[in-house]
């Protein structure tokens, strides 16, 4: 008896020995093996972008492939979900349009060339929460992925690449010559349990990832490049969501690397949807001209409960960085940032009261922007220009700032006024170089809070899920 279940063990070890080697095997393997990933789905159905007469030549346009295999799998989606495979190659594509209970997987050999024929980009109506395109006051191109009023869709890979080929447009938008909004190369709107991991943007013509009016959006292992004097390459774009988790990105831009937003103005106020709820841990982050991380400048909706974790910045303009108006209306509360490590900096701590661009005469210049409870804490920063440039807005200051632990080590020809601040209200502890009169040291050493509690999108739980090919 004893014997026998002996042997039975050993039997089941063995076997389940020799599959984790052969996964290990096939996981090495490439072609004719199975990959594995995680995601918050898998799926029931699989198929590949040249079933539906794809060509990975470089030349060729996908867009019909992409929407042809999209529509087709989009029958799956009470029925086990599909996912559609871009298989190692080239594949120049227009905009094309996601469906839910989906997952398109980019391999590792696998570039999307986005086209560079405006043709093969549809236009969009302006945002609600803005009232007009951001670049233009006319309408928008459409993002090159784009998802609207979905559930329960995946973009991942084993480090595939989209490559926007965003010099043709940055060369018309700063000639001038459009009358739209650049597009995106990522955006997903009305939706949510969304993940993007695992992929390297490369070169967008404008923003990188805009999630917008959604919430459950996980986005993690994103490589996202652009040269750093590329016009408004922002990184990735949380907008009015709930429920927001951005992990392990690394990000070097010509704007932003992450720019938190709830809508413009009146339009803004009116659609009164904010970001909130919002994680971004180990976030690496190159961007001489712009943040870290921004909170603004479109606030109008609110954004409230942001915390920020674990990130680093070399040769930034600036750490944390609160943008708004009079007019914005809106928030920016409880907001809590820890453990940043910064390297070249002109600015660690910058908010900004007075940053104009409206879209349009119409605002409401009473509607004033309430910042409060903004903490800071457990940072580290060298060959910084100036500590701090805090403005608020005058008779409305800013409130309820907190800075502890935090040592700035300055450049070899440092600015004589380390901390100009104006219209602001907070204390520090144990900040060097001390802050100004307006964030006074408090007595009793003081650590600013950081809530330890977990959001609901901490708790989401991936499944692995694999690739035959
Ligand atoms: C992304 O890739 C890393 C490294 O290969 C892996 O550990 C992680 O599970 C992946 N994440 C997702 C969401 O696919
Ligand atoms: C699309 O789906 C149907 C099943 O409904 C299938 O028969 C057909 O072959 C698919 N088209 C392509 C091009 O794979
Ligand atoms: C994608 O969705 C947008 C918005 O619903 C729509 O205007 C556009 O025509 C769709 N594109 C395709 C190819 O279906
Ligand atoms: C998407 O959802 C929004 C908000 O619920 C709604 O206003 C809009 O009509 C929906 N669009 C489509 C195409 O279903
Ligand atoms: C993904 O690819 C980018 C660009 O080639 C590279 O810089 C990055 O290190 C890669 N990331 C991983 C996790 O392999
Ligand atoms: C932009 O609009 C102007 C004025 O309506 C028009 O002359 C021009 O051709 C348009 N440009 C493009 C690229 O559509
Ligand atoms: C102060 O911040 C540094 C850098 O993040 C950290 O290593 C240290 O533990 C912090 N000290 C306290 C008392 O929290
Ligand atoms: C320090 O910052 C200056 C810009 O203020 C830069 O030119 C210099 O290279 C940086 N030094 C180091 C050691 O990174
Ligand atoms: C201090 O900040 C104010 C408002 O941002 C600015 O106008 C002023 O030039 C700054 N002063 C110095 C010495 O940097």
């Amino acid at each position: 008896m004893e014997l026998c279940s002996k042997f039975r063990s050993a039997q089941v070890i063995a076997s389940v020995l020799s599959l984790l080697i052969w996964e290990i095997l096939s996981l090495q393997a490439g072609a004719g093996g199975q990959i594995s990933y995680s995601a918050i789905e898998c799926r029931k159905h699989t198929a590949l972008l040249t079933d539906f007469g794809g060509v990975g030549d470089g030349k060729t346009s996908n867009t019909k492939a992409f929407n042809s295999a999209i529509a087709n799998l989009s029958q799956f989606a009470s029925d086990g979900g599909a996912q559609l495979i871009v298989p190692p190659g080239k594949w120049l594509t227009g905009s094309f349009n996601l469906t839910s209970h989906f997952t398109l997987y980019i391999h590792q050999g696998a570039v999307l060339l986005a086209s560079q024929d405006e043709s093969e980009w549809p236009h969009l109506a302006v945002l609600p929460s803005y009232g007009r395109g951001r670049d233009a006051p006319g309408g928008r191109f459409s993002s090159l992925i784009f998802g609207t009023n979905l559930t329960d869709v995946v973009i991942t890979g084993g480090n595939g690449t989209i490559d926007g080929q965003g010099e043709i447009w940055w060369q018309k938008f700063r000639g001038e010559k459009l009358n739209d909004t650049r597009p995106y190369l990522i955006e997903i709107m009305y939706s949510k349990n969304i993940q993007i991991s695992n992929i390297t943007l490369l070169n967008s013509p404008s923003w990188n990832v805009h999630p917008i009016y959604s919430s459950d959006i996980l986005v993690q292992g994103l490589t996202i490049l652009a040269p750093i004097d590329s016009p408004n390459t922002d990184g990735i774009n949380p907008d009015s969501c709930t429920n927001t988790r951005i992990e392990d990105c690394y990000i070097v831009s010509g704007d932003d690397c992450i720019a938190v937003k709830s809508g413009w103005d009146q339009y803004g106020t009116k659609f009164g949807m904010p970001t909130q709820h919002l994680v971004i841990r180990r976030l690496t982050c190159i961007s001489p001209d712009s943040a870290t991380i921004a909170l603004g400048s479109e606030m109008s909706g609110g954004i409230r409960d942001v915390r920020a974790e674990d990130i680093t910045a070399i040769d930034t303009q600036s750490g944390v960085r609160i943008k708004t108006a009079v007019g914005r209306g809106g928030y920016v509360k409880d907001i809590f940032v820890r453990r940043m490590i910064m390297k070249t900096m002109k600015y660690v701590f910058w908010m900004t009261g007075s940053y104009g661009s409206h879209p349009d005469p119409g605002y409401d210049p009473k509607a004033l922007p309430e910042i409060t409870g903004i903490n800071y804490r457990d940072m580290v920063a060298e060959n910084v220009t100036y500590s701090a440039r805090l403005e608020g807005i005058q008779n409305h200051p800013f409130t309820g700032i907190c800075i502890s632990n935090v040592t700035i080590g300055l450049t070899e020809k440092p600015k004589k006024l380390q901390w100009n601040c104006t219209d602001v209200q907070g204390v520090t502890s144990r900040v060097m170089p001390p802050a100004c009169d307006l964030l006074p040291e408090k007595k009793k050493q003081t650590d600013c809070f950081f809530p330890e509690d977990k959001l609901p999108i901490d708790n989401v739980q991936l499944k692995t899920c694999y690739v035959r090919h």
